[in-house]
């Protein structure tokens, strides 16, 4: 006999809670490991371009997180930056959705500044997100409609800035030299309006950022979904919206670029700037 629909929200919850336990457990094993090699030399490679680097601390935290996930929930899929994890097609089902390290430039050069980011995906829907600031020993998270939290604390301070001359936005300077998707004029312009910019160089960190208020927007160029997945859950919980620079949805499944805030700023930003000039 079938069960009771009560009892399958129940079921779910209970299993959210106890993956998410789970998770955040593996993070904070895996946290220690890459604080742990922090001081000794690693390798580093590059993958696409001189500014696109992969050591193997990301690799070996990629392959710590697969395995535990096979081993602990076999029917469970991993999408993974390092290429440990499964051919994704679709998101039926829960899938894991991992950067081992998200500012791995911040990693090798600065030795801080850097997160492990997990969100999983169950049937398309973003049901738990987790950022770990690995040097702060900081975790941002969130489960669907469960609220997020920065360690123990509830997050409630997305930005409420609906005035874009008095916003802080985040983003990468290479976004003003990024033809192929954002308009330098645009750019520049934005730029001139906004009352200053601040980088960090992880788009997981950025986003938590967003979403503590501490920035009052995130804008990005193209990014992979293992880099926002997490974030996504994050800034969802608060109230922020997170799409393409053109206002589209975001797939979980596809690159593309990013701009996160408030509702209202979100709003106004793309109609006056992003929507006509930017893919
Ligand atoms: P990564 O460190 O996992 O590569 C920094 O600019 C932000 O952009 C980081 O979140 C970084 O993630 C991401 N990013 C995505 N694609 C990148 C690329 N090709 N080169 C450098 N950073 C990239
Ligand atoms: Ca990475």
């Amino acid at each position: 006999m079938g069960k009771i629909e009560g009892e399958w929200k129940e079921m779910d919850k209970k299993l959210r809670a106890s993956i998410r336990l789970q998770a955040e457990e593996w993070i904070f094993e895996a946290g220690e490991m890459i604080r742990n090699k922090m001081s000794n030399p690693f390798i580093i490679d590059t993958k696409t371009n001189k500014n696109d680097l992969v050591t193997e601390v990301d690799k070996k935290t990629e392959k710590f997180f697969a395995e535990k996930v096979k081993e602990t929930y076999p029917s469970h899929l991993l999408l993974g930056e390092e290429g440990y994890g499964d051919k994704v097609n679709n998101l039926d089902g829960t899938t894991w959705i991992i950067d081992p390290i998200d500012g791995t430039t911040n990693f090798v050069h600065l030795k801080k500044d850097f997160a492990i980011s997990i969100g999983i995906y169950h049937d398309g829907i973003g049901e738990i997100g987790l950022v770990y600031d690995v040097m702060n020993d900081i975790i941002y998270s969130a489960t669907k409609g469960g609220g997020a939290y920065k360690n123990k604390k509830k997050l409630s301070l997305l930005s409420k800035e609906k005035t874009i001359n008095k916003s802080i936005f985040s983003f990468n300077h290479d976004l003003l030299i990024d033809d192929d998707h954002f308009d330098r004029n645009i750019i520049e312009s934005f730029v001139r309006e906004i009352r200053d910019t601040r980088t960090i160089g992880s788009a997981a960190l950025e986003i938590v950022n967003v979403a503590e208020g501490n920035f009052d927007g995130y804008v990005s160029k193209v990014l992979s979904p293992w880099d926002v997945a997490a974030g996504y859950v994050i800034l969802n919980e608060v109230g922020g919206v997170i799409t393409r620079s053109n206002g589209e949805e975001v797939n979980m499944l596809e690159k593309g670029t990013i701009i996160s805030s408030n509702a209202i700023l979100h709003e106004k930003i793309i109609d006056n700037y992003f929507k006509k000039w930017c893919s």
